[in-house]
């Protein structure tokens, strides 16, 4: 079959200059972290302080409610707006702060649309006592997945979008003469229809969502204004807007094909994949690059699927001409879906282990093991057409697989990516985590040979040392720049709390008071002189 080079040279013209922009750019978040908080998690002041100062490693947005000034029993007080500046949220305490023990709760919205929750604790002029029990009752603790209702608004998105791209592309690349097919009418106008109402149940999902708060609080209007506030609002808004200008040029389908729309209404589609990407984990670094592969991924994910699900609908009529044209096409797009696709994974996934041991990482490889069999379905494909055998009962097994590929990553485009820069997320390895006495430590793995360990003497909730040592494959002290250690116990809804470490010579040590007892978890940043960051995480069992 005849190939088209100056096609495919250009795809990869394209994807190296991506693959460079993503090599060259700083390393990404996938979602907010608390990088600091002034007072300091544990910190006994002996004046109250004005104001409660949060850092953030990524820009976050704020939700109603969202930070908590607790007392040491667990009473929520009245506090002034906290307000988000960037990376920065500063929050003004009440000046009648009196002696005592008080919790911070916070939960703020990452960039790309996704709550993320954590505690700490202060005292003035008193030791920060324990976080009480009530603060695991009230807060909603991390959760690495969404609510079923903000998968399927994004699903619904994804698919409306498949609708359009792939009755326009077909139009416009292979048969300009369907256009005046009824199904292909209806098909276009169930996406643009389709495409703005998933866009609103997305925007109004998005609050409930981000501030933990029932779905039947979908239109209250101070959510509603929360999320159009954040740049996943602002995405959706866009979304919503372009579905309206394809509506006015598209929506009867044969105009789509006259001088001036031709040219439009593809970009206008492009512009509805951009809005997408911007509204997830494309939008998380801040990079454009990264913001143009997602982009450039849904659209070509869009085009294949979509022109495939045309090719089921119009069924025997489609024309073997049609058919090679749609055959070149589909080539070119998993083609820079296969590139952009692997850009996406070596984003998010920084290790071979975590594509088995998360739960974004289980998604990603169903999803491969999906797109490996609907390319196995595309190569019967090929050969019938080949041999002038009519295809249409492979084209439907791989039009039935891609939809589920979409399934699959409207789960993975809600799931919390591995939660690090350059990572490789282990539990314990097996027998290092060892109880002597009640000392307890957990090893953890940080890739290259070095591992880290953390003991705690002793665990328990009555005052321990916490130790860090981090050393190379022969045992010998890492070079580290820095070390970070956050505690969190999901099972308590207790998020990550930071716990401030002091370099003592070859290891990093910190004071801390276990809260509560239970599987405490563990994340360690080690930064290395070159400034690559590698979070490991690991659990530890705290007694009373
Ligand atoms: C039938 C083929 C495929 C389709 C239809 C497809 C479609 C999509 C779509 C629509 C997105 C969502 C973008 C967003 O919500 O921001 C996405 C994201 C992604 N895709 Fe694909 N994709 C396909 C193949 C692949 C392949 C082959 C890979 C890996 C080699 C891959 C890896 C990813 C990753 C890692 C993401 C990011 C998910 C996230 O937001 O965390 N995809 N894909």
């Amino acid at each position: 079959m005849k190939r088209s080079p100056r096609l495919v040279r250009l795809v990869l013209a394209a994807l190296a200059l991506a693959l460079s922009g993503i090599a060259l750019a700083t390393p990404a978040w996938a979602h907010a972290e608390l990088v600091s908080s002034t007072p300091a998690s544990g910190t006994r002041l002996e004046a109250p302080p004005r104001s409660v100062q949060l850092t953030f490693t990524e820009s976050v947005d704020l939700v109603a409610g969202g930070l908590r000034l607790l007392d040491g029993s667990g009473r929520t007080l009245a506090t002034p707006e906290p307000v988000a500046s960037g990376r920065t949220v500063t929050w003004p305490m009440p000046p009648s702060l009196g002696r005592g023990a008080y919790v911070v709760t916070w939960r703020v919205v990452s960039s790309d649309g996704h709550p993320v929750d954590g505690a700490f604790t202060f005292g003035v002029g008193a030791a920060p006592a324990a976080l009480p029990d009530t603060v695991g009752a009230a807060s909603s603790g991390r959760s690495s997945t969404a609510p079923a209702y903000v998968v399927l608004a994004r699903l619904g998105g994804y698919l409306a979008l498949t609708a359009i791209a792939g009755v326009v592309a077909f139009l416009l690349w292979c048969a300009g003469g369907a256009r005046h097919d009824p199904a292909l009418q209806r098909m276009a106008r169930a996406g643009i229809a389709g495409g703005a109402v998933f866009a609103l149940a997305s925007l109004l999902a998005q609050g409930p969502y981000a501030a933990g708060r029932p779905l039947a609080d979908l239109l209250d209007p101070p959510l509603v204004r929360d999320t159009l506030g954040t740049p996943f609002g602002l995405a959706t808004v866009w979304r919503i807007a372009l579905y309206g200008v394809l509506a006015a040029l598209a929506w009867r389908l044969p105009a789509v094909t006259s001088r001036v729309r031709r040219r439009l209404v593809p970009v206008v589609i492009a512009g509805v994949a951009v809005t997408i990407a911007a509204s997830g984990h494309g939008a998380a670094s801040g990079s454009p690059v990264e913001l143009a592969v997602v982009s450039v991924h849904a659209l070509t994910g869009a085009v294949w699927v979509g022109g495939l699900v045309v090719l089921v609908l119009v069924g025997r009529s489609v024309e073997r001409r049609a058919l090679l044209d749609f055959s070149r096409l589909a080539m070119a797009s998993v083609l820079a879906l296969v590139a952009t696709g692997l850009l996406n994974s070596i984003q998010h996934v920084h290790a071979v282990e975590q594509l088995f041991l998360t739960r974004y990482g289980l998604l990603l490889s169903a999803k491969l093991a999906l797109v490996a069999t609907a390319l196995g379905a595309a190569a019967v494909s090929r050969r019938q057409l080949g041999r002038s055998r009519s295809p249409l009962l492979s084209v439907r097994a791989e039009a039935l697989l891609t939809v589920s590929v979409l399934a699959v990553t409207a789960v993975l485009g809600t799931t919390t990516p591995p939660p690090t820069v350059a990572a490789s997320t282990l539990g314990p390895r097996p027998g290092a985590t060892s109880a002597l006495n009640a000392n307890r430590q957990v090893t953890v793995s940080l890739g290259d040979g070095r591992s880290a360990v953390l003991a705690v003497l002793p665990a328990t909730t009555r005052g321990s040392t916490l130790r860090v040592l981090v050393s190379t494959a022969d045992g010998a002290p890492a070079a580290v720049r820095r070390v970070a250690l956050k505690l969190a116990n999901p099972s308590r809804g207790v998020g990550a709390i930071p716990v401030p470490l002091t370099a003592r010579g070859t290891f990093w040590e910190a004071r801390y008071t276990f809260p509560l007892s239970g599987t405490w978890k563990a994340t360690l940043t080690v930064e290395d002189p070159s400034q690559r960051a590698v979070v490991a995480a690991g659990d530890l069992e705290v007694s009373p």
